[in-house]
């Protein structure tokens, strides 16, 4: 087993004015050792503002859980309300920039302090109301990253809407079978957003998937293109389209707003269904991912201070899209709750060029940087000479999520972002974790490059084998989550029994070594020899595509969607920028293959065509990086296609491994040819 041992201890800085100090951190760890339940009853009462203060702990009947289940709050409050009588009132809540920017025109900078947001958010949420969303309706947002959209959902956090954001480069299929699946009444989207000098077409994608959404009333459009942005839409030099408003169902943000609204945040459950992520899964259909009110927003919460150590006077930056779960989590919800200034940036990283960000930390001093390896292995690529055009000094934590960070990576992070001075917090965690699960603790814990090190306190994993027996320590297994925790996934929407299947059955028990069912994860990990945690990556059908979660038979299904395709089978290959790339093997169609002309030229544009097609259905994001034609798959004697093989063939790996149950081993060679051809 590889590994690097470099260990960087903890920083003293931090060890003396972290917000969590190295006792109270051994207290925590003891308590959810010694009373797990009143461990976490205690953060609850301690940290959350409730309405209602709830008298059970915890209800546990394996798989479900229910959390502080009896008391009332609103997560809207935790972010808002809760700090307009002091201070923090006045302090800027919200740095927005747009990506527009070139030596004509300043960038558009957008500030909110928390009284501002909070009343933007009171003004949305009785708008919302007077379109006829109620308590448990369900909400899509569909939207570029401005600040409407974090408004868009506190607003619906505070009436009891269940919102559901559709990540903004998902295609309009896409968006439609998560309106359809959510049952959404309502859709809030722009006319537009600026991704890398275009404009992102939203409301067009709107347009198409609600047209198939017999469930939607309404659509709510805010004009990121009008007054505001007139001068940069127009250098964009994006063709003009007026935007399009559907009489009776659409109604401008604007004008639905209530000017002056106080309206009171919602007295809620604390397992009301805060919001609804899709993400994918080891089948074609991706799962909404349900994550309750109060769990949540505890563990949001203490994340962000313990974690990242947010104080006061920081300014804090994760670069995310509000459409993934990082956004969700720490963009949102829990940077909010503890009285963040948080900076939100509309567009690419490499827009006008690789300065952008660094310019940014320079004019914002951002002092807290979260970001995914992808990114940072990108700008490793482009040279220092862009972070050293600019003033970093004012950073001093930096974070990394989405994917394995490799060592080298995490060495360049540190030394030429962080100046070698700042803790990196390698967080691991997921969609359904609803926040950081393993991390290093700054000015606690040692720093490992490309080790997530330990759990959180009141976190129990462990690495076991098929089992559920944990594996001696440097051997490989499968990570689980041994306890129920406060802001874990609830259920898969309208589907229990998947829930269950997916992630409780793996190591079911009450059999053999496990007493209790353990929460699978889906990702491959070892202990070195401190205990800490090395997580490998994906142990099932999903790949992690530079730090987004792709199900391969998402593309498979997108693939054979295209009516030339007769088969196909979907693999990830390790990829030097992205961490993973989607390799996609296709055999076509007979009448294809006889078609007259049918020549090298043809398959090239075949090829395109595919990529092109799978964007379409799913979203470019999940463009196959290679497509190989190919006669046939490989497939065992019952029919399963043997993607280990597949995986060999594609990253060019002499041993195959045992092909005994292999169907047809002239297959193989074929597929070899192929790819000694190309
Ligand atoms: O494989 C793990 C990887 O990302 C998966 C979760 O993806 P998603 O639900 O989209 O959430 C991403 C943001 C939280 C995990 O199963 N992953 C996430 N963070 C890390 C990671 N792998 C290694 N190290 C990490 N820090």
């Amino acid at each position: 087993m590889i590994f690097n041992t470099r260990v960087v201890e903890p920083s003293k800085p931090f060890a003396d004015k972290a917000n969590l100090k190295r006792a109270e951190h051994t207290a925590l760890l003891k308590s959810a050792e010694t009373s797990y339940e009143d461990h976490w009853a205690g953060l609850a009462k301690n940290n959350l503002v409730w309405k209602k203060p709830f008298t059970v702990p915890m209800k546990w009947n394996p798989p479900f859980v229910e959390w502080f289940c009896d008391g009332e709050l609103n997560i809207s409050e935790q972010c808002l309300d809760k700090h307009l009588n002091g201070s923090t009132a006045q302090k800027t809540a919200l740095i927005w920039e747009g990506e527009p920017c070139d030596d004509l025109q300043p960038c558009e900078r957008k500030t909110f302090t928390y009284a501002e947001l909070h009343a933007e958010v009171c003004a949305f949420a009785e708008g919302l109301q007077r379109l006829g969303i109620k308590k448990g309706d369900r909400v899509a947002l569909y939207m570029p990253m401005i600040p409407e959209a974090v408004i868009s959902m506190l607003a619906c956090a505070r009436i009891g809407a269940t919102h559901t954001v559709v990540f903004g480069g998902f295609s309009a299929e896409s968006l439609r079978d998560r309106i359809i699946d959510a049952q959404a009444k309502c859709v809030i989207t722009a006319n537009g957003g600026f991704r890398r000098g275009k404009i992102l077409p939203l409301k067009v994608a709107v347009d198409k998937a609600v047209s198939e959404c017999p469930c939607v009333e309404s659509v709510v459009v805010v004009d990121r293109l009008g007054e505001t942005a007139e001068s940069a839409y127009r250098n964009s030099k994006s063709a003009f389209t007026a935007t399009q408003m559907h009489s009776g169902r659409d109604h401008w943000y604007s004008k639905c707003k209530i000017a002056g609204s106080t309206l009171a945040a919602a007295a809620l459950p604390a397992e009301h269904p805060l919001f609804i992520l899709y993400t994918s899964g080891t089948t074609g259909k991706p799962k909404g991912v349900v994550h309750g009110t109060a769990g949540y927003a505890l563990w949001t919460n203490l994340t962000c201070r313990w974690v990242f150590d947010i104080q006061p006077d920081d300014v804090y930056w994760c670069t995310a899209d509000i459409g993934w779960v990082t956004g969700h989590s720490y963009v949102v919800y829990g940077p909010l709750s503890t009285g963040a200034t948080v900076y939100m940036y509309e567009g690419a990283p490499d827009f006008p060029d690789f300065g952008r960000f660094w310019r940014c930390i320079e004019r914002e001093k951002i002092s807290i940087f979260y970001t995914a390896p992808t990114a940072i292995r990108a700008f490793m690529r482009q040279g220092n000479q862009w972070p050293q055009s600019s003033n970093l000094s004012s950073l001093r934590l930096l974070g990394s999520v989405g994917e394995p960070i490799n060592p080298e990576a995490w060495e360049w992070y540190h030394a030429t972002i962080g100046s070698g001075k700042c803790p990196i917090v390698d967080t691991w965690w997921q969609t359904e974790t609803g926040g950081v699960m393993m991390s290093p603790l700054p000015g606690i814990t040692p720093l490992k490059p490309g080790s997530a090190t330990r759990p959180l306190p009141g976190i129990a994993v462990e690495v076991v084998d098929d089992n559920g027996i944990p594996v001696p320590r440097g051997s490989r297994g499968k990570l689980v989550i041994t306890k129920p925790w406060p802001s874990q996934l609830r259920t898969v929407h309208g589907d229990p029994e998947r829930y269950k299947n997916t992630y409780w059955s793996t190591f079911a028990g009450p059999a053999g070594a496990v007493k209790e069912p353990y929460y699978f994860t889906g990702d491959g990990a070892f202990k070195d020899a401190d205990n800490d945690i090395w997580v490998i990556g994906r142990v099932d059908d999903v790949i992690n595509v530079a730090g987004h979660r792709i199900g391969t038979m998402e593309v498979e299904s997108a693939l054979v969607d295209h009516s030339s395709v007769a088969e196909s089978a979907v693999v990830g290959v390790p990829d030097s920028i992205k961490g993973t790339s989607i390799y996609a093997f296709v055999t076509l169609k007979n009448e294809v293959k006889q078609m007259a002309g049918w020549n090298d030229v043809k398959k090239q544009e075949l090829a395109r065509e595919l990529i092109s097609h799978v964007g379409g259905i799913i979203g470019s994001f999940a463009k196959p990086d290679h497509i190989r034609f190919t006669d046939s798959l490989p497939k065992t004697r019952s029919g399963k296609i043997m993607r280990r093989l597949l995986k060999d063939v594609a990253t060019g790996h002499e041993s195959l491994g045992d092909t005994t149950t292999l169907e047809d081993v002239s297959v193989l060679a074929s597929l070899r040819q192929s790819s000694d051809d190309e």
